[in-house]
This record gives C-alpha cells, sequence and structure tokens, in this order.
C-alpha cells in the first residue's frame, strides 16, 4: 500500500497497491471501489482469485430471496472478468512470475489502473495495462480497456469475455433467468429479474479489439451457458506491437425512475439500453472517459477542501472521503438512501441506519443541499412503512426501522454471529429495540430545514415526520407511578454492548427534543394557519396531539449531571456495572475483539462501551449540556470505550474539540481517517464504512473548522490542530454559497456570488463566530489567536 503518488503533482489524489497479495484482495476491492451513486462496483480484477468478491450493485434494487430472510441488494452480473489466454496460458498471478505490479487508484476522476510486466511459465514476457471507470456523467455505463505486449515472443493472444449472471450474495441467487442474446458479434445482452421484487435487470456490452491503435475486424466466436453469454476474440502479435480491448457496459432496470417514466415493457427495456450502450460505445472508451473525467472536475471544483498538514496523509483521507461520499449517495432519486457500506460490499446489505441522519447527511447539508433534500425525502417515502412499524409493535405514529431498504418497514435480520457462551447465533435486538433511529430521522429532518430554509420540504414533508414521530415516542413512553415520571425502558441506545436497557440518555433526551421541536412546530402552524396547518389537522388531529405532548414532555424522565461529578448516567444501570481492566481490547489490532472473550449478554454487565453514546447527544444538542458536563462525561466514558464501531472515532474527535484538547482531537482524526484507507489489511473487506466516511468530513470541518448551527443559526468555531497550518472548504447556508478559511492567526468567509446575484443587494447573515455574533454580506475576516477571535 502506497499513498504518495509516482507523479508528484498528483500528492494526495493517488493511491497504489504496489505488489499483487491475493490476501488482500477485498480491502482493494473495497477502497478502490467506482460508482456513481446508482451503479456501485467493487474492485475485483479482471482475472479471478479465491477469496475475491466480485460485486456489482444498483442503488434500490432491494429483493428478499424468501420471507424468512431479510431483503437486500442483489448482486448483479458481471461484466468485467475477462479470461486472457497468452500463447495458450492463462494469465493468472498466482502463476509465472510478476516482475512489476502496480494499481492505482486516482481520486481525481475515480480511475482504476493497474500496470503489470509478467512472464509465463514458459519464459515469455508480456506487459499488460489495465483502465477502468464507471461514469459519473451517465451513471449507466462502465468502461474498461485492456492492453497487452508481448515483450519477448509473438504471441497468440485469446480474450474471453461476457455476461455472467452466475453471480450470487453469498450463495443466494436473486434472479430468475431471463434473455440472452448476441447482436452482430458485439453487442451482447442479458436480462434477468429478481425473484420476489420483480425487478428487470438489462445488462448490456458492446467489446472492440485494436493492433497498434487501429480497428481489427476479427469474428469473435460467441457462447452461452446457464446465466452467462460471451464472445470469444483472438488476435496475433509481434513482440512490441499492442492489441487494446476495450468494453463498455451499462446495467438499466425496470426501476430505474428514467424507465420507470417511460413503459413497462420488457422487451423494450432491453431496446432501450441497447440503443443507449450502442449511442456510447460509437463515442468509444476515450470520448466517454473525458466526459466522466470532465463531470468529477466539475464536481471537485464545487467540493473541493484544501489542507495544509505537516501530514499530508490528511488532504488524501478527506478527499478519499468526499469520493466515496459522492459514489455512495444516490443523489438522483430519493426512492432509497445511503447504505451502510455505501455501493462496496454485501455487509449490511445494502441497508439504511441511523448513519445517515447523524453521520452523512451534515456533509450534504453544508455542501450539496440539493442531494441533502433527497436524504430528507426518502424518510418521507417511506413514513408509510414506519407507522406499520409502530403499530405492530402497539404503538401509533411512525417509527422509523433501525434497518431500511425501499418501504420502511423493518429489515434487521433476526440472528447474528455466534454466541461464544451457548455457541448458537446471537439474536439481534436492534431491530426491535433500537428506538432512538425515530428521533434521529426527525432531527435529520429539522437539521435540513434549519440549513437550507426550505420550506416546501417541511410543509410537504417535515412537519409530517416531525409529527408523527413525536407521536411515536408520546406512545412508548412509560409511566413510573413511583417517581411521577415518563420512562423508557427496554431500549439498546447508541452503544451496542448495553442491550434491554432502561432510560439510556441518549434515547430519553432525544425523544423529549423529538416531542418539543414537534410542540414548537404546531404552534408555529397554528399561528399562520395556512393549508399545511389545515391538511395536517384533519389528517393528524394536531391540537389534540399538541395536548398529550404538552402533557406528557414536562414529565419525561431526563437523567440529568451529578451536581458533584457532572456524570450523566448512561442508563439506569450502567454507572453500577463492575468495572475491568480493558487495556488488552483499547490496543486491540482487530476491532470487537472482546466478543470472542464474552457474550453480549455478558457484555451488558460490565461498564464498558462500543462506541460514543452520551457524547453523540453533547454533538447534537450542543446548547442543552455546558462545557463541564461535556468534559467530565469525556473523561469518564472515553476510557470504557472500545471504538468498536466505525461511527466512534470521529464523533470523539469533533467532541475534543468543544473540550479543547486538540492533539487528542487530531489523534483521533487521523485514526478515524485510517479505518478504511489506512493499513489494516482486514478492516473493510465487507465493504466501506459508510458513517465513517462521513465522519471523517464532520471531524475536519465541524471540528477543526468548527461549523455547528443551532437554531437557524450559523456559528464558527475554527481551532486547527497544531499540524495544520490552514483549512479551507466550500460552505453552503440557507441559499447562500460561502468559502471558509482558516489559517492560524485568521478566519476569512467570503460569499460567493453566483452569477445571477452579482449587482444584487446581499441579505446580511448572522455568524456566531466563537460565540460571537458577526455579520456577513460579502466578506469578513477575523484575527485569531491559536483559532480564538483576539479580544
Ligand atoms: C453500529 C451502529 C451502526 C451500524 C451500521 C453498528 O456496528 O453499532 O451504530 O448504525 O453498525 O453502520
Amino acid at each position: 500500500m502506497e499513498y504518495k503518488a509516482t507523479d508528484a503533482q498528483y500528492e494526495g489524489w493517488v493511491i497504489s497497491e504496489t505488489a499483487f497479495d491475493v490476501r488482500h484482495l477485498a480491502k482493494f476491492e473495497t477502497i478502490f471501489s467506482q460508482g456513481n451513486g446508482y451503479l456501485g462496483l467493487r474492485a475485483a480484477t479482471e482475472e479471478c482469485y479465491g477469496g475475491e468478491r466480485r460485486n456489482l450493485f444498483i442503488a434500490g434494487t432491494f429483493n428478499r430471496f424468501v420471507n424468512q430472510e431479510v431483503t437486500e441488494l442483489p448482486n448483479a452480473a458481471d461484466m468485467l472478468q475477462l479470461d486472457i489466454r497468452l500463447n495458450g496460458n492463462p494469465f493468472h498471478l498466482e502463476k509465472g512470475t510478476i516482475h512489476s505490479y502496480r494499481r492505482e487508484f486516482d481520486l481525481r476522476q475515480g480511475e482504476l489502473r493497474r500496470d503489470i510486466v509478467w512472464e509465463d511459465e514458459q519464459g515469455a514476457q508480456f506487459k499488460l495495462r489495465y483502465r477502468r471507470f464507471v461514469s459519473l456523467q451517465n451513471m449507466h455505463l462502465l468502461g474498461m480497456r485492456v492492453e497487452i505486449t508481448p515483450l519477448t515472443h509473438p504471441s497468440d493472444i485469446f480474450i474471453r469475455s461476457g455476461i455472467n449472471g452466475q453471480m450470487t450474495n453469498s450463495g443466494v441467487q436473486h434472479f430468475l433467468e431471463g434473455d440472452r442474446r448476441v447482436f452482430d458479434k458485439e453487442l451482447l445482452q442479458l436480462t434477468a429479474t429478481t425473484s420476489q421484487s420483480d425487478i428487470e435487470f438489462v445488462h448490456t456490452i458492446a467489446s472492440q479489439l485494436y493492433r497498434s491503435g487501429s480497428r481489427l475486424q476479427t469474428d469473435p466466436v460467441p457462447s452461452m451457458e446457464r446465466r452467462k453469454v460471451m464472445l470469444t476474440y483472438q488476435a496475433d502479435a509481434e513482440v512490441g506491437e499492442t492489441i487494446r480491448f476495450d468494453k463498455i457496459a451499462s446495467v438499466h432496470t425496470s426501476f430505474d425512475f428514467d424507465w420507470n417514466e417511460r413503459s413497462t415493457s420488457s422487451h423494450s427495456l432491453m431496446a432501450f439500453a441497447r440503443e443507449h450502450l450502442l449511442a456510447a460505445a460509437n463515442k468509444g472508451f476515450d470520448q466517454l472517459f473525458n466526459e466522466h473525467e470532465q463531470a468529477w472536475q466539475r464536481r471537485w471544483k464545487h467540493i473541493s477542501i484544501e489542507i495544509s498538514s505537516s501530514d499530508f496523509f490528511d488532504q488524501l483521507s478527506v478527499r478519499f472521503a468526499q469520493y466515496h461520499l459522492t459514489i455512495m449517495t444516490p443523489a438522483h432519486d430519493s426512492r432509497f438512501s445511503i447504505g451502510a457500506k455505501g455501493l462496496t460490499g454485501e455487509g449490511y446489505k445494502g441497508h439504511v441506519f441511523w448513519d445517515t441522519e447523524v453521520f452523512i447527511l451534515p456533509y450534504f447539508l453544508y455542501t450539496e443541499p440539493e442531494t441533502a433534500r433527497k436524504l430528507v425525502e426518502y424518510r418521507y417515502h417511506t413514513l408509510k412503512g414506519a407507522r406499520k412499524n409502530a403499530l405492530d409493535h402497539g404503538y401509533r405514529g411512525a417509527m422509523y426501522p433501525w434497518e431500511s431498504a425501499v418501504t420502511g418497514e423493518e429489515e434487521t435480520p433476526e440472528w447474528g454471529p455466534v454466541d461464544i457462551v451457548t455457541g448458537t447465533p446471537t439474536y439481534i435486538w436492534t431491530g426491535k429495540i433500537e428506538q432512538h433511529i425515530t428521533a434521529d430521522v426527525a432531527y435529520g429532518a429539522w437539521h435540513y430545514y434549519q440549513a437550507t430554509d426550505d420550506q416546501e420540504y417541511m410543509d410537504r414533508c417535515g412537519y409530517e415526520i416531525m409529527m408523527e414521530t413525536a407521536t411515536f415516542w408520546a406512545s412508548r413512553l412509560e409511566w413510573n407511578e413511583e417517581r411521577q415520571q415518563y420512562h423508557i425502558t427496554d431500549v439498546i441506545g447508541p452503544d451496542e454492548y448495553k442491550e434491554h436497557v432502561s432510560n439510556n440518555a441518549y434515547t430519553n433526551y432525544m425523544a423529549y427534543w423529538n416531542i418539543m421541536k414537534a410542540i414548537e412546530c404546531t404552534h408555529s402552524l397554528m399561528q399562520v394557519q395556512n393549508e399545511v396547518y389545515a391538511r395536517l389537522e384533519q389528517e393528524l388531529s394536531l391540537t389534540e396531539r399538541l395536548k398529550e405532548w404538552e402533557e406528557k414532555a414536562q414529565y419525561i424522565y431526563l437523567p440529568q449531571p451529578d451536581s458533584y461529578s457532572h456524570l450523566i448516567p448512561q442508563d439506569d444501570t450502567y454507572l453500577h456495572l463492575q468495572v475491568i481492566d480493558l487495556q488488552k481490547y483499547r490496543n486491540q489490532k482487530v476491532v470487537a475483539s472482546i466478543l470472542a472473550d464474552y457474550s453480549m449478554t455478558q457484555l451488558s454487565e460490565i461498564q464498558v462501551s462500543k462506541q460514543a453514546d452520551i457524547l453523540v447527544l453533547f454533538y447534537l444538542l450542543e446548547d442543552w449540556f455546558s462545557k463541564e458536563v461535556k468534559a467530565a462525561n469525556w473523561h469518564y466514558y472515553e476510557p470504557k470505550t472500545l471504538h468498536d464501531s466505525s461511527l466512534s472515532l470521529s464523533t470523539h474527535s469533533l467532541l475534543a474539540c468543544d473540550v479543547h484538547d486538540m492533539d487528542l482531537a487530531y489523534e483521533m482524526f487521523a485514526k478515524a481517517a485510517r479505518i478504511d484507507l489506512g493499513t489494516n489489511m482486514h478492516s473493510c473487506d465487507e465493504g466501506i464504512h459508510a458513517a465513517s466516511i462521513g465522519g471523517i468530513w464532520k471531524a475536519a470541518i465541524m471540528g477543526f473548522g468548527g461549523v455547528r448551527s443551532w437554531e437557524g443559526t450559523l456559528r464558527l468555531n475554527p481551532m486547527l490542530p497544531r499540524t495544520w497550518d490552514r483549512l479551507s472548504f466550500p460552505l453552503y447556508w440557507q441559499g447562500s454559497q460561502l468559502q471558509v478559511t482558516v489559517n492560524r492567526d485568521k478566519l476569512e468567509v467570503k460569499r460567493i456570488l453566483s452569477e445571477a446575484s452579482v449587482g444584487s443587494k446581499l441579505r446580511e447573515m448572522n455568524i456566531l463566530i466563537h460565540g460571537r455574533p458577526c455579520s456577513l454580506t460579502d466578506h469578513l475576516i477575523i484575527d485569531l489567536k491559536e483559532g480564538i477571535p483576539v479580544e
């Protein structure tokens, strides 16, 4: 693994695999994944190896194999595999001799390149160069190229390429077989339909062969097998002569937004896909690549963050995060959202968690509000399913699923990894009792509204989400006669090492916040008495609900900080549990090593946390807690936290900034930045950690850049770590585009004017900078001393 670019001008943009090692395939497949939010392609090599995971996912196309299983994103047909034979010998890196090997991933445009000099077992040497991209310009397309040059002997080159629909998700075949066709010995199609959701997939490829740059009119041999259609090409090459094979491939599905609007006839989807692919193939690899590259250039221009750090890895990791945030997010369609592994692996089956609202949405809110809107609309589309969940559990309103797909109904599997005490699979309780997600979704909708002022969203979707989630909590509260309070018992908070706890502080506070926000929204709607109010009053009986919320909210038990120690109990029992020496697990090389020694039941009896719990609350509801409380709880809980969830470190980094421990904040940022991209060669075999990727941005921009907002006011509390001299980033706030630049002694906020607004009078914007009200018209400079305004 190498992070330095061979060409110095691309420093901070390129990540390389410098030696082939079959044990590390999964790592590179994940981090070098390509995509565009519609299509996600794991970076499996063209030739096959044991242990590889060849995945191609199309966002939103969930299928449930049988009723006992949860729905998952099916693995589409493989269009990348190439069987190459050189003088009859299969090209395979576990045979022969590798003279040089380098696979480079270029974040500038997500291009994957592989250069190899390989000698077969008979002593003939070849140079092979592969290139691959998934188009950002045309979401259905991907392109690949391989160039083969014999270096020592003239060679007979065979390339077998096609569409392989024999793919499964760890053995589960989600598709019914469809059509296979060969057109003009150049274009192949294979269709398949998901077994339960009835989504038709049309895979199409067109390939061309060249010798020394000139197209070869070869006659490839077509073949078909079960769920497979192939073409075999053959060409001769002299020493030094290059044979090039270009392939353009596409996927379309009957679930596509751009297809849904046209027709539903399967034959015409095939024809549509064919026309689409032919038009692309006529442009050729180079032009398609250029268009794709330009789309990325435009994107980077819009989102680019600059960091001057003594460690160049910081800049690289933030770019890596922004690259993955782009390819994991279905910005084209709000019927589905971001999976916990994006579109990079089978892990978590493509399901959506609280990860989206709490860890990923902030990036889009402040960088690309139009995409943020898609993410919050998704929760509106799934409101119906959330209402059903509430009813199924005996509650009212909307109870959002812990794991969500397209309907909004619960999709958490029931059984998980082995329980080391009983030897049976562990029961997964999160789908039943990790209920804080409902308040997190409401928080996401509100946060979006505050950051964008998007009243249309609020009127059409947001208010309803606020009211329905508050109603869920009102029906969820349990009256405790003895304490004369409402409690919430038997839940899992963010710390999943504590199951069946009562009054998890995070859950109670967020439920309270949710109800209070619904009360506030209802009052403001009542004041305007517009048609939104009339509709919600009619559909939801707002006045009646308001009465219930107001009556109950005042009695919700909110665990208070101890007046001496400032500690807030994480739940009713945590502070009384046994304390053990956690050093071994805190120094672990592989996460969750404690599960090899303790079962989930045993973990519930020890003061040990999987991830940030109360601390997340300090970030979401920052004004509800004093600095002393934040610091005291940080110092108590962090040493008991194993950071066994990838969501943990970035939250800790951000909160370390709030307690002004910048060295620790940086140390945690640096660790968070290495969860996927670092040198642990198995940390992300199952796919990227989407929330951790969002967390890298959060730690950099909301932590060191100090970007926060509270009730519609933007706050900037920048504090650079010692290793950074400068941080510059784009920031969107309520319709305005800002460029924020922080140096050690100066903060500069510039308003970027759109063409339409040049010359027009700008509305003054109020920003709190380190707690001091400042007003911005078009440009603001504040003197800082070590990050704090100079008095
Ligand atoms: C974490 C959850 C998270 C989920 C998906 C779990 O390991 O504990 O907080 O939502 O992974 O990323």
